[in-house]
């Protein structure tokens, strides 16, 4: 196919379009990956290629708050085989080491083909000569390749949001060369830690025979993050303080308020963290008229089983700890199943003392960022999973392994105790880490070594978010 040259010269791809629809009507989404790269897609009049999150029905592309989208169709048995299949319950739970066990089905895997091959497709059609093309997560690692082949003039770039996992686990995957391959047909692959990069080169080795130090591909880390300004913004305004005075007043005012807030994900790890609550409760540590814990569930992938199981043993054990340690007037747990708006998660943040990040395995978690950021200069104490990629960064956080029951009650104890000097001190340094590396920063970074090529003779784009314009000269070296 001969590039075309009235093409996008700037291309973002990830499972999910960047807008919701609202009757007729469409709004960009909410969530970091949205908020980091829109202003960029804006920026560049450039656009974005995913799918619109619904069943056999197929969207024109259209222009919604200055992108270009490119909705890609699916039918509702490429949405059970692809998305709750193969992507859902195959490589989701393969990359979250193993929590539950993926089902290797190939009528699966041969729709996860095809749909990438539309994705390609769709990128193939629209890029202009040149074109930098930015791919994002587990969904779509066979783009890359697929775009390659056809396309030897592009820029391609592909971000992983999930852990990548260990050799001996990528190796029962039937289809892992193919999916090395598929990824190796970037310029540039990113990942969250410097472990997942270990991972990625050490599988390319072994499965492929590569020695990921003579590769022109750039393999690095590049952990994400949050958009600083608008979590201060918010924190900052009047009606979220004065929501966040509310919620703790609601609550009866307790001397403790813990908080998580997650996607109801079997990789959180949330009956972990009920039971190390329920077993403080019961040990006489915490005490049920002083503290509480807000749980907040949001709903997702409510199609697979796995994620059924969960909700069904998440409030049962709700159920059990309010049972034995509520009053008539209140739940010492509180538990929402359902989505809350940015305004509300921060006013939560504002108004908890402790948050709970306890994740089996989890490539980032944003909403640890999120927390420390809009807290910053007020103290409180973070919680957090040694298996979370954030605590790589936010190591003065109270670190913890989720499966360890009595290592988890001791360090939400150790939390729940944070106060004065130490707790301000702790939350600024954290906060301030995050500020310095926010969203950004983050995308800058990736796309500064995507627009800098290796190989002599390849395009420049000049990138500019928000306000400011960068020509992108840094040129990174191949294969750290
Ligand atoms: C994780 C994944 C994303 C995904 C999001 C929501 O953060 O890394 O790729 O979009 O979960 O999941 P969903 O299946 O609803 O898109």
């Amino acid at each position: 196919m001969p590039p075309r040259h009235d093409g996008q010269s700037f291309i973002v791809m990830a499972n999910r379009l960047p807008v919701d629809r609202c009757r007729d009507s469409w709004h960009t989404a909410p969530g970091g990956l949205v908020s980091a790269l829109a202003p960029i897609v804006k920026a560049e009049s450039g656009a974005w290629i995913g799918w619109p999150g619904t069943c056999d029905e197929t969207i024109e592309p259209f222009s919604a708050d200055g992108m270009h989208l490119f909705p890609i169709p699916l039918s509702c048995a490429e949405h059970r085989q692809y998305y709750e299949g193969f992507s859902n319950s195959v490589l989701w739970p393969l990359y979250h080491d193993l929590i539950v066990a993926p089902q290797y089905r190939r009528d699966w895997w041969r729709t996860y083909e095809a749909v990438n091959a539309r994705f390609a497709q769709a990128a193939i059609e629209t890029a202009a000569y040149g074109a930098t093309i930015w791919i994002h997560d587990y969904q779509l690692q066979l783009v890359p390749r697929m775009i390659r082949s056809q396309r030897r003039d592009v820029r391609i770039g592909f971000f992983n949001h999930i852990p990548f996992p260990p050799v001996g686990l990528v190796g029962q995957l039937p289809w892992r060369e193919a999916v090395l391959d598929g990824l190796l047909g970037a310029d540039v692959i990113g990942f969250q830690r410097e472990s997942d990069v270990r991972n990625f080169r050490d599988a390319s080795q072994r499965f492929l025979g590569i020695d990921p130090d003579r590769v022109s591909n750039v393999i690095d880390a590049y952990p994400i993050s949050v958009d600083v300004d608008a979590i201060r913004e918010a924190a900052e305004s009047d009606s979220v303080a004065r929501l966040s005075r509310q919620i703790r007043h609601d609550l009866g005012s307790p001397e403790v308020l813990m908080l998580g807030i997650d996607r109801l994900d079997y990789t959180k790890g949330i009956p972990q963290r009920l039971r190390a609550f329920e077993e403080l409760l019961e040990d006489g540590v915490l005490a049920p008229e002083t503290t509480m814990l807000t749980q907040v569930a949001v709903p997702s992938r409510e199609g697979i089983g796995a994620y059924q199981d969960l909700r069904d043993e998440v409030e049962r054990l709700v159920g059990r700890i309010n049972g034995r340690f509520g009053t008539l007037e209140r739940g010492v747990v509180q538990y929402f199943h359902q989505s809350y708006s940015f305004e509300a998660t921060i006013a939560s943040y504002l108004a908890a003392d402790v948050l709970l990040v306890t994740s089996l395995r989890d490539g980032m978690n944003l909403v640890a960022k999120e927390f420390v950021t809009a807290r910053q200069e007020r103290g409180g104490a973070l919680v957090l999973s040694e298996f979370a990629g954030a605590a790589d960064e936010l190591d003065r956080a109270v670190i913890v392994n989720p499966h360890d029951i009595s290592g988890l009650k001791n360090g939400i104890r150790e939390a729940a105790k944070l106060t004065g000097d130490d707790a301000h001190d702790q939350m600024a340094a954290m906060a301030g880490t995050v500020e310095d590396h926010d969203v950004h920063q983050w995308a800058q970074s990736f796309l500064n070594d995507l627009q800098n090529p290796v190989n002599a003779g390849l395009p420049f784009l000049k990138i500019s978010t928000g306000n400011t314009t960068t020509n992108l000269q840094e040129v990174k070296h191949v294969g750290r």
